[in-house]
């Protein structure tokens, strides 16, 4: 019988060899550390809610934009009218973010952690927290939905994206036109490392699968209740085999969740 694997843990070497990826994306402007362009910023809720989740608007609302550096949603949520708050791992991505800030006078500020511990940061301080796609660069998640919990007040949202157990499981290269599952959906190690640029892995990063159970479970055990779902639109039926928008008409790529932390504490609910 094979052994069990190891509990996974976010060990120091994770987040440093994850640190050290990003930090290169953000020197080498790759596109997921582009600033805001200017247009963008002229409408900045429209640019960030297309789905209308924030209908009423965000006037004065604390917001934390959680793993977001690169000077892109932070300065968005802050023209938008909010307090913003970027938390990321990588600090030339925050630099990106303090730039913008500086050149556009907008209220941010940043702090260098990783996205499960937000020690820094006051129990139900903020109205909403934004999570782009990064739970794939921890190895558990066993802390990361309490500490946004925590830091949530209640009633607040809690709005984020994350790329699907099957997108990590599968090759992203075709097979005799086929897409292979090469990952096992409980194998806790990182999945295998992209071997050409491909938008859906980030170049020298550790990603790991979660499970539905991890991700929607957490969420929900973690004291929010997930109002809304959407998998954002990347499937392109006629695109050539093996390209970007035929391996997202075979799988979809990414989940996109809107979740309100309940007025009381998880550890209440759990009694
Ligand atoms: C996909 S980017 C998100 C923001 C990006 N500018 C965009 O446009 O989508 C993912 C971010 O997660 C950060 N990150 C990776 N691991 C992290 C961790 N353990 N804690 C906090 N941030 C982390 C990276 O530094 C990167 O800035």
């Amino acid at each position: 019988m094979p052994l069990p694997d190891p509990p996974s843990r976010n060990t120091a070497e994770l987040l440093k060899h994850n640190q050290s990826a990003w930090n290169r994306m953000a020197s080498g402007g790759h596109v997921l550390a582009k600033p805001a362009s200017e247009s963008e910023l002229q409408n900045p809720l429209q640019t960030v809610d297309g789905l209308g989740w924030l209908e009423g608007g965000i006037q004065g609302w604390n917001v934390l934009c959680l793993a977001a550096g690169g000077g892109r949603h932070g300065p968005l949520y802050a023209a938008a009218g909010a307090q913003v708050t970027v938390v990321d791992l990588s600090p030339n991505m925050l630099e990106l973010d303090r730039q913008v800030a500086k050149q556009r006078q907008l209220p941010i500020r940043t702090f260098e952690t990783s996205m499960d511990d937000l020690h820094m940061l006051a129990n139900e301080s903020f109205d909403l927290v934004i999570h782009p796609v990064s739970t794939c660069y921890l190895a558990s998640l066993d802390r990361l939905f309490p500490e946004i919990a925590r830091v949530t007040r209640p009633g607040g949202l809690y709005i984020s994206q994350h790329k699907q157990p099957a997108n990590l499981q599968s090759s992203l290269q075709t097979y005799t036109g086929q897409y292979v599952v090469e990952h096992a959906y409980y194998d806790n190690r990182p999945v295998p490392a992209a071997t050409e640029p491909s938008k859906l892995r980030e170049p020298h990063t550790r990603e790991y699968v979660h499970s539905w159970n991890a991700l929607l479970g957490g969420i929900c055990r973690s004291g929010f209740a997930i109002e809304a779902v959407s998998e954002p639109q990347h499937a392109k039926p006629d695109a050539p085999v093996g390209t970007f928008g035929h391996r997202c008409y075979y799988i979809a790529p990414y989940i996109r969740l809107k979740a309100r932390r309940h007025g009381s504490s998880s550890l209440k609910l759990e009694l």
